[in-house]
């Protein structure tokens, strides 16, 4: 799915860089050339907290134990 249309950047994008370790706001905007003033409408860059939420989610998922 996609979650900005200005830079086609899809959810399974953001998903990756998490499990990459890229969580931080700044990293994941460098990352996602979403400080691009000419190609993105600003928008992502206003909302970057959802990007590493996303982004986390993937981190925390690996940390969760096995239980049996
Ligand atoms: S929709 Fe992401 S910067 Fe415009």
């Amino acid at each position: 799915m996609f979650i900005c249309i200005c830079k086609g950047i899809k959810e399974s994008d953001v998903r990756e860089l998490g499990q990459a370790g890229v969580t931080c706001p700044i990293k994941l905007a460098d990352a996602l050339e979403l400080n691009d003033k000419r190609q993105c409408c600003g928008r992502c860059i206003k909302k970057i907290s959802k990007f590493v939420a996303l982004a986390e989610e993937e981190t925390s998922c690996r940390h969760i134990p096995m239980v049996s």
